[in-house]
């Protein structure tokens, strides 16, 4: 009797080592190679998602957002239904580009929009398995439609305490915040990211001054990468630095008024 017991004692301490060097193994592994990957973030909202809002079944993470086919006329191949909501925009006395009602949120801030504003069920896309559908979603169990203003991710349609997005920035602004400097009107002049950094323009139609298409500027993409959430909780999606340190971030666009753009 004795001797039995041990013999499982052992095994199960043999499966036991097993499975944590499998779990370790694993953690090295994913942390080397899928850090980097939608599956590990929050934007995984299919059933088996690491985050608390998630798909009470659908098990595809890309449907949310994309579709191979019947997606919406938007790029990257839209799947997820936008929203109609009119906002309410940033203002201030120095900031030069045209805001509420003038320009509106577009492009790739349209898209994040269709889940952040709240107004639209996040299971709601043009193409699931061939028609239109409402994906069924869950919030630690409870079912829920829109994104819950609970959530720290809501945003709201009232954008006036958020960065600017959809603003074109051209070489104009860039000369105009320079003159704003020269005046002594402001601290801090933008500067056009380099090519090649994490943070980017991104394409709007929004203009700023008399230009012509195709036109880049700031959208919620310029500083937010929705595939890539490295160190959460910290690092919010961010291309660069994180929510405890975005001064990378920031400066990859805004130098202050005693250094040259780079
Ligand atoms: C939560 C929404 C969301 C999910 C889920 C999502 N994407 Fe995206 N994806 C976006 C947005 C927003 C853009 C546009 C970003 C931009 O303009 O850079 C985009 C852009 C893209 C692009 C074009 C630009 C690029 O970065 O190459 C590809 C390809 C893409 N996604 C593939 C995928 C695949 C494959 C999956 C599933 C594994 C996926 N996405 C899941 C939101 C999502
Ligand atoms: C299909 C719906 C959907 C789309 C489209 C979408 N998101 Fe999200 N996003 C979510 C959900 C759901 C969460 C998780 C909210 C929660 O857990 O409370 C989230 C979380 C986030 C977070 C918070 C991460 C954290 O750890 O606190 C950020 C940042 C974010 N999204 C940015 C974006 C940006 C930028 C875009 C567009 C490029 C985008 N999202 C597009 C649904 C979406
Ligand atoms: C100029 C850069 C910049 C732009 C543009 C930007 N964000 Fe962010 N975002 C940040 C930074 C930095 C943080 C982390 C610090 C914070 O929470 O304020 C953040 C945080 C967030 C969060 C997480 C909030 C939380 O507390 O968990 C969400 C959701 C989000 N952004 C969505 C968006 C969406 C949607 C857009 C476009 C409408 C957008 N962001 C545009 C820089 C930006
Ligand atoms: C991709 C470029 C880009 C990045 C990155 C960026 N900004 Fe901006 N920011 C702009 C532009 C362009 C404006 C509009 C300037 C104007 O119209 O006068 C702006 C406007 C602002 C304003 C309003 C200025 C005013 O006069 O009212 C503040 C404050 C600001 N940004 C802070 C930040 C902070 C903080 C960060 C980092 C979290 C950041 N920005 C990252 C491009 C950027």
């Amino acid at each position: 009797m004795k001797k039995v017991k041990e013999g499982k004692k052992i095994k199960r301490g043999k499966d036991i080592f097993l499975i944590w060097f499998s779990f370790l193994s694993f953690l090295t592994f994913s942390s080397n190679v899928y850090a980097h990957s939608i599956i590990y973030t929050k934007h995984n909202l299919a059933a088996t998602g690491p985050g608390v809002i998630k798909a009470v079944s659908e098990r595809e993470v890309c449907i949310f957002c994309h579709t191979p086919h019947n997606a919406l006329s938007v790029a990257p191949l839209w799947n997820h239904t936008l929203s109609g909501a009119v906002y309410q925009l940033y203002s201030s006395t120095t900031l030069l580009s045209p805001t509420s009602p003038v320009i509106q949120p577009d492009k790739s801030s349209k898209l994040c929009l269709s889940c952040h504003d709240g107004t639209v069920a996040l299971g709601s896309v043009v193409n699931v398995g061939g028609s239109a559908s409402t994906i069924s979603m869950q919030q630690s169990g409870a079912a829920i439609t829109t994104l819950p203003p609970s959530s720290s991710a809501f945003l709201g349609t009232n954008l006036s305490g958020h960065h600017p997005v959809s603003i074109e920035v051209n070489a104009g602004l860039v000369i105009d915040k320079q003159a704003q400097c020269n005046s002594g009107t402001v601290t801090y002049k933008v500067c056009l990211p380099l090519p090649g950094q994490p943070v980017r323009l991104m394409p709007t139609d929004n203009a700023y001054g008399a230009s012509s298409p195709p036109r880049l500027g700031v959208q919620c993409t310029s500083c937010h990468d929705p595939h890539s959430d490295p160190n959460p909780p910290r690092s919010v999606f961010l291309r660069v630095g994180d929510a405890t340190d975005p001064d990378q971030l920031c400066s990859a666009c805004h130098v202050d008024c005693s250094q040259a753009c780079p």
